[in-house]
């Protein structure tokens, strides 16, 4: 087998995150690999990565072997996910050494923030190393690595939204985007990494985000997703980011931007773009923000609302700013507003100091909602946060035993809520080709169910009425009528 198949091979295996490519290599240009690891806000900065880096002459591959630099961007969440960095790097090391000694190797993201010179002066994995909010200095960086020294920047901004640069949409299906609204996180969640590898929280300016969805609608895109930390803090007067709203003049908290009017603004682009959003803070989701998905049929009925645990006393450790009565007000305020809302979670099983009573009370909790989907994870201690000088004192076993109940209880709701809409018919955006078979399109329903179909003529991008005639707890099946 000759060393590139062996290469091709060994990154199949190893390959976790997804890479990004941008156009076919140009000869004589410089070939940059990225491959993304975490939420979409990290998926999204590469997109802006990659912008900023074309316009300095630089091709994305998909094969490693033709790059010249390397970029992993980084996630820092859990801790498992950094594991599955390091080996990524170890990885793109032992092929800089067998194969390619001029590739450089660069670590972007939530990591590079977390551990900044450490990878160059302990670990010596990399040689370059940028934060979230320092890609514009990329050239630079490079540049120094050229001339043979390291480099790095981590410097977070109070100010940067990347709000001028158009992200190149390369990985995307054409038909649906995600566009950041605001940076950074200032809940400070206590068991939370992100305001510490992502600075302080700023709102991106409202035009700039009303011109970047226009264009995604007049290229053929039919669906955007607002992107933030906490989209419902998103806030936005004459005054800028950067001055702290209390002392925004009378006139400019009167014309400020809030979340509710910039998603109205943004429904009002035109019908047939449909609009999300994510992720949604309990503690900051306004009754404006239901009143306003309710008012537009092209807002989506579904609201991500990470809830994290069902236990006032683990809500209160966690510094999440509301408790159980308070979650469960506001689920009773959606349904009541929107009773076919689809809702879905984050929960965490085993924070510090979480007994068995706790735990069922989550449990119970997801009695009450049913939530239609959940993203459920055990407790990962990350250096630094405040719960880092709590007791991770639940074992491991614990853990492990409270996530896999967690998650059975899911796998009921969300057949359940699968089977209630058997019989009905919705509205579906056609997304593309089924992976499974080429005679069957994919596409969403406002609940952000995905639904299968026979193809019949369309294609990607029209809405269409189907039917759903059956499903299993991740899919619908249905007929277009
Ligand atoms: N351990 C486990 N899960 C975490 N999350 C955030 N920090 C941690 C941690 N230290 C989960 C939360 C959050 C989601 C993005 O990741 O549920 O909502
Ligand atoms: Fe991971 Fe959070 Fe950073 Fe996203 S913001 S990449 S989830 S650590």
């Amino acid at each position: 087998m000759k060393t590139e198949e062996l290469i091709e091979k060994k990154i199949d295996k190893n390959k976790q995150g997804e890479v990004l490519q941008l156009s076919k290599n140009n000869k004589g240009n410089r070939n940059i690999y990225i491959e993304s690891y975490g939420c979409q806000m990290n998926f999204s900065d590469s997109e802006i990565v990659a912008s900023i880096l074309s316009k300095e002459g630089f091709s994305t591959t998909k094969d490693i072997t033709i790059a010249d630099i390397v970029f992993v961007n980084t996630c820092s969440i859990r801790e498992k996910a950094e594991l599955t960095v390091r080996r990524r790097l170890e990885f793109y090391n032992s092929i800089k050494k067998e194969q390619n000694p001029k590739m450089i190797v660069g670590v972007l993201g939530c990591m590079a923030e977390r551990l900044k010179e450490k990878f160059l002066q302990e670990e010596k994995l990399v040689d370059i190393v940028v934060g979230p909010d320092a890609y514009r200095d990329l050239p630079n960086l490079i540049k120094t690595v050229e001339d043979g020294k390291k480099a790095v920047n981590v410097i977070l901004s109070l100010e940067e939204t990347y709000a001028d640069v158009s992200p190149i949409r390369i990985a995307s299906n054409g038909i649906t985007a995600f566009v950041s609204i605001t940076r950074g996180c200032d809940n400070m969640c206590t068991f939370c990494v992100v305001p510490f590898t992502r600075g302080r929280e700023r709102s991106r300016d409202p035009e700039s985000i009303i011109k970047e969805c226009s264009e995604l609608f007049n290229n053929g895109y039919r669906e955007i997703t607002l992107l933030g930390q906490n989209v419902d803090s998103y806030l936005w007067y004459g005054g800028g980011p950067k001055k702290s709203y209390k002392k925004a003049s009378t006139k400019e908290k009167k014309n400020s931007i809030k979340f509710a009017k910039l998603l109205e603004k943004v429904a009002k682009i035109d019908p047939r773009l449909r609009i999300r959003f994510s992720t949604s803070n309990p503690q900051d989701m306004s009754i404006d923000v239901i009143e306003t998905i309710k008012k537009y049929k092209n807002i989506c009925k579904y609201i991500h609302l990470p809830v994290q645990s069902g236990s006032s006393k683990i809500l209160k450790l966690m510094n999440r700013g509301y408790n159980r009565q308070e979650y469960i007000e506001l689920i009773n305020n959606i349904k009541q507003r929107i009773p076919d809302c689809a809702i879905s979670m984050d929960i965490i099983a085993g924070f510090c100091s979480e007994n068995e009573n706790d735990h069922q009370e989550t449990l119970s909790l997801m009695d009450y909602v049913k939530y239609d989907f959940g993203y459920m994870f055990k407790y990962s201690e990350r250096p630094n946060t405040p719960a880092a000088r709590m007791q991770d004192n639940v074992t491991e076993q614990t853990k492990q035993k409270r996530l896999a109940e967690i998650i059975a209880k899911q796998q009921e709701h969300a057949f359940l809520r699968m089977k209630e809409k058997i019989g009905i018919t919705l509205e579906v955006l056609i997304e593309g080709v089924s992976k499974r078979s080429n005679k069957h399109f994919y596409g969403r329903t406002t609940y952000n169910s995905v639904v299968i179909f026979e193809k019949k003529g369309y294609k990607p991008g029209d809405y269409v009425m189907v039917k759903i005639e059956d499903c299993t707890s991740a899919t619908l099946k249905g007929k277009i009528i």
